[in-house]
């Protein structure tokens, strides 16, 4: 991991992705946007991979644990400031017993084996998902990890175990009605204030593994206008050049957010597409 200390002050503060070399000479407003700064990866084909070589699943899962080690230093070694992984999701309770007891007892191992290294790496934890559903040691060792880390400024790492994008929403619509919210005062906003991401940045690129195409419940809101990118690399190979092409694929897009151009402002008629051109 490259040695710079406190590279990102702040998630929000813009001046690490402006310093960038890549779009020196574009208006801030264009320049950020070449930049991923949060990242979201739904780490698909594990099971696929342990197959082919004849391998329980379990030996998939693992191999996908050492694939996200690697990506943690690649993305802080990329600037990229937030990390989001699906590692378990509420549907995931449809597997094997076995299946998901292994992967229970990986996340604990995992957290106890590697939260001593995450810390000095200047990792900041977040568990998003469902924390009450987990045994005990699991929902202990998670607090632990968080309130270790909670001042950690390289890169953060969210870790969605036990995560539904509509549980989540759920979840919201729950604690928004237990508060007597007043149906006028339900904004985007304030809905997004009952997320488990709340004070999150959205994610900007949301990559799948695998060569799967499905949003399969992950940051259904957050990712409203994520880029997506599908890759056939199965995650336990996912690697540096993996990263650098999803984030090269989206260098080369233009985010709009519903605009015409993502400053705002119209964008040329020669250049706009055609189903775009004639209003
Ligand atoms: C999907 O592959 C992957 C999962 C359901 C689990 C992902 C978990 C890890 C990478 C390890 C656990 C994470 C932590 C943080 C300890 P799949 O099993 O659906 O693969 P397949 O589609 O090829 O069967």
């Amino acid at each position: 991991m490259t040695k710079i200390q406190n590279l990102f002050p702040s998630l929000k503060g813009k001046e690490a992705a402006q310093s960038q070399s890549e779009g020196a000479n574009q208006p801030a407003s264009e320049q950020t946007q070449c930049i991923v700064r949060h990242l979201a990866i739904i780490m698909d084909g594990n099971g696929r991979w342990a197959t082919r070589r004849h391998l329980p699943r379990l030996a998939g899962h693992k191999a996908g644990v050492n694939a996200l080690r690697r990506v943690v230093e690649h993305a802080s070694d990329e600037h990229i400031e937030m990390l989001s992984v699906y590692a378990f999701s509420t549907e995931n309770w449809r597997r094997p017993r076995r299946e998901v007891e292994g992967l229970m007892r990986l996340f604990w191992e995992t957290i106890r084996s590697d939260l001593e290294k995450l810390h000095r790496d200047g990792v900041r934890l977040r568990h998003l998902g469902r924390l009450q559903d987990l045994s005990p040691d699991i929902q202990q060792a998670v607090r632990d990890s968080v309130e270790l880390t909670r001042n950690n400024t390289r890169i953060a790492l969210n870790v969605c175990f036990n995560y539904g994008g509509r549980a989540e929403l759920v979840d919201a619509v729950r604690q928004i009605i237990a508060d007597g919210r007043n149906p006028d005062s339900i904004t985007e906003e304030l809905i997004s204030s009952y997320l488990y991401t709340r004070d999150l940045p959205d994610p900007d690129m949301v990559i799948r593994t695998a060569g799967e195409m499905r949003v399969s419940n992950f940051l259904l809101w957050q990712s409203a206008y994520s880029e997506y990118y599908s890759t056939p690399t199965l995650w336990p190979d996912f690697g540096r050049e993996d990263l650098r092409a999803a984030l090269e694929s989206y260098r080369q897009r233009q985010r709009r957010f519903g605009s015409l151009s993502a400053s705002g402002h119209i964008i040329e008629e020669a250049a706009a597409p055609a189903h775009i051109k004639r209003r």
